[in-house]
Parts: C-alpha cells; structure tokens; sequence
C-alpha cells in the first residue's frame, strides 16, 4: 500500500487481509493495517513494527525505504504482537539498532524475546527527546491507552503525533480508501482500549498541549485533515459520554420469540418518536459490534430468554463485556421471558447493577413463551419510560 506521509518520514507498514479474527476475537470482513513508519533524517530512527504475519513484506517496504541506509533508533511504544512481532528480525537485520522505549518497556521485552538487550537500549521517560538532526521526537507516556508500556511520540518539524494505538481503526487501509472513519474507529475503541477511558482523557490532555498537523497511528489510516473531528470523537468515547440519542435493543432469544418481543417493542418505540432504534441479536450478530452501539446510545434496553436458571449465555457474555468494558451511565430497561420460571431479569439486572450509574428503567417487563395481546400494554409502558 502506497501511502505518503512526507519526503523524510515513510509509511512501511502492511494490510493483512486473511487474518480470521483479529486479537483472536474480533471479526475483521476488510482486515487489518499494522502501520510502521521510518523517519530518516541525518539518524534513521523506525517507529514500530509489525505482526509477524506481515513481516516478510514489511521487510521489503523497510529495506526500499532505506534505500541502503540503517536503521539507528526503533521506538518501541506498544510491545503488544501486532506491533512488536518483528523487532527480533530487526535486531537480526541491525544488530547495532537502539532500542528506544520506556522502563516498562524494557521490564516487559525479555517476556517475549530473547535477544540481548544489554547495550542496545535507551530508556525514555516523559518529555524526553530524541534529536534524528532536523527530526525531533519528544515521548509523551501514555500508560493503559491499550497496555502499561504504551508511549507515543510527538515530531515537532512536521508535527506528527505518532499515536500508538490510539486513533486506529479497523480494516486494511487497501480496502477502506472510501470507508467512513467513525463505524469502524468506534467498534476498534470499544472492544479494544474501551476499559481505558481515564487514560485515555489524561493523553487528550497531554495532546491538547501540542500543535498537531498529522495522527500517524498503528492501524488505519494516517489523519491529516479535521483532526477536531477525530479528538472531539475520542473525547466523547473516553469519557462515556452518549454519543448520539438512540435506543439500542440487544436481545438473547432462543426460537426467536423473544426476538419477536424485542422487534416489537422496536416498533413501538417508533411509533412513539424514537429518534433511533436498533434491534440486535445477540446470539447472530457481531457481538463487538453490538458493544459499540451500546456505547454509542444513551439508552438500551435488554430482552433475555430464561436459561439453566438465569439468562440465554450469548446475552450473558454481553453483559459481561459491557461490565469488562467499563459500560456506564446510561438507563436500561429489561425485558425477560420464561416458559416456568422466569430467571432471566433478575440474573441481567445483577449483572447490570453493578455497572457505575446505570438507572434500570421500571417495569421490568416478564412474558411467558410468546408476546400475546395482554403483554402490549407492559410494553407500551416500559416504551414510554424509556422515552
Ligand atoms: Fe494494536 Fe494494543 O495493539
């Protein structure tokens, strides 16, 4: 992929468009960038590499971008594999490389290779700088903006914010030139640095402070143009704040008629002047897609078949990731069904009740098997509440 940053600093990195799901978890139908750049200036210094399912093509763009030259600094501000796997093969290509990151890095590398680190580091805290000649990188920590080690890295010629895995997105930058930002930055966020929130304000803030032209993050596509666009998003995001007025409807239904239930409860949440509904099904849809829209909305409302003495697992699992992923302060309504004993409400609102500032939304609506005529007007009155 030909991507163009600017005469001194290249894009290296490489689409992986075969990974089945990405981190293991995530469905990924247009793939995945892992983005590696190269600055070269009178030092060459490399920001990151690449998953070793890309490496041999890395090493080509690398090796073309050096143009004969080496490689003198590799600054390491994620570890993680997606972006860490080849930092063995570079040590390999240049053993006298520098290894630039910060006192967690280097506590951590020795975890995942095994190469000598003796000689080869420089240690960087925040607000320290590395002179390439005209180049100069100031780190900036970012601890917890995905894992304990991250840093990222601020160029003040050019003014890049080098952003680790922060601003990045979804899908091969091949396969999304015309793919709107936001749907698939929005499920990256939340499924994946969405536990984060708080670090992420305290980067913002630290970001705040720099005069930025360009977001060169480790997946998607390099920002250049509204970058108030991309930070008010992030601001939004990291700090719960509803996005957008809606409803999301996610449901756990077993023969589909607690489906037919949440539909329903859909439709009459239209005809009452819902701005915006969503119906999900939690047990054929991507579920991280769901988490986003849960985030995304101010309000859910969440409809589970009974199940071993609690709720259908797919609605189960979600719960569990909202509450892993830090979902808070929003109102929820429930809607349960049994066909003797209905456990599926109270195992929700448990698991529900214990996310900060969630206002569980009265009634809590039981049907036994299938929605019938006498059901509608409990709908009709959690419709109304939740409006
Ligand atoms: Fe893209 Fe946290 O690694």
């Amino acid at each position: 992929m030909n991507v163009t940053i600017s005469d001194a600093v290249k894009y290296i990195g490489v689409d992986d468009t075969t990974i089945d799901l990405f981190e293991s978890q995530y469905v990924v139908p247009e793939g995945v960038s892992y983005n590696s750049y190269v600055i070269l200036d009178e030092k060459v210094a490399l920001m990151d590499t690449v998953d070793k399912r890309g490496m041999e093509e890395w090493e080509k763009n690398l090796m073309a971008a050096l143009d004969g030259r080496k490689v003198d600094y590799l600054v390491v501000q994620h570890l993680e594999p997606d972006h860490a796997g080849s930092i063995a093969r570079l040590v390999e290509l240049f053993p006298e490389v520098t290894l630039v990151g910060n006192a967690k890095t280097f506590q951590m590398m020795p975890q995942f290779f095994d190469f000598d680190l003796e000689g080869r580091t420089k240690v960087v805290a925040e607000g320290d700088t590395l002179s390439l000649g005209e180049h100069t990188l100031t780190f900036v920590m970012a601890p917890m903006v995905h894992w304990p080690e991250v840093m990222v890295s601020y160029e003040s010629k050019e003014k890049i914010l080098f952003s680790a895995d922060g601003f990045g997105k979804f899908g091969a930058l091949s396969l999304t030139e015309e793919d709107d930002w936001a749907c698939e930055a929005r499920r990256y966020y939340f499924n994946i640095v969405g536990k984060y929130g708080a670090p992420v304000q305290t980067l913002l803030k630290k970001a705040a402070g720099l005069d930025i032209a360009m977001i060169c993050p480790l997946h998607g596509p390099i920002l250049k143009e509204d970058l108030g666009y991309y930070i008010d998003k992030y601001n939004t995001w990291s700090s719960y704040a509803p996005e957008d007025k809606g409803i999301l409807i996610a449901y756990a239904s077993i023969h589909g008629n607690t489906g037919a239930a949440a539909e329903k409860l859909g439709d009459i949440l239209r005809d009452k002047g819902a701005e915006k509904v969503v119906v999900s099904d939690l047990a054929r849809e991507d579920m991280a897609e769901v988490i986003e829209d849960a985030f995304r909305y101010d309000r859910m409302i969440v409809c589970g078949a009974s199940y071993d003495g609690g709720v259908f697992p797919c609605m189960q699992d979600f719960l569990h990731h909202l509450q892993a992923k830090a979902y808070q302060k929003r109102k929820v309504g429930i809607l349960e069904n049994g066909s003797w004993a209905p456990t599926a409400a109270r195992t929700m609102k448990g698991l529900l009740e214990n996310m900060k500032g969630v206002e569980i939304v009265e009634p809590v609506v039981t049907i036994k098997s299938t929605l019938k005529e006498e059901d509608l007007p409990a709908l009709e009155k959690l419709a109304e509440a939740m409006l």
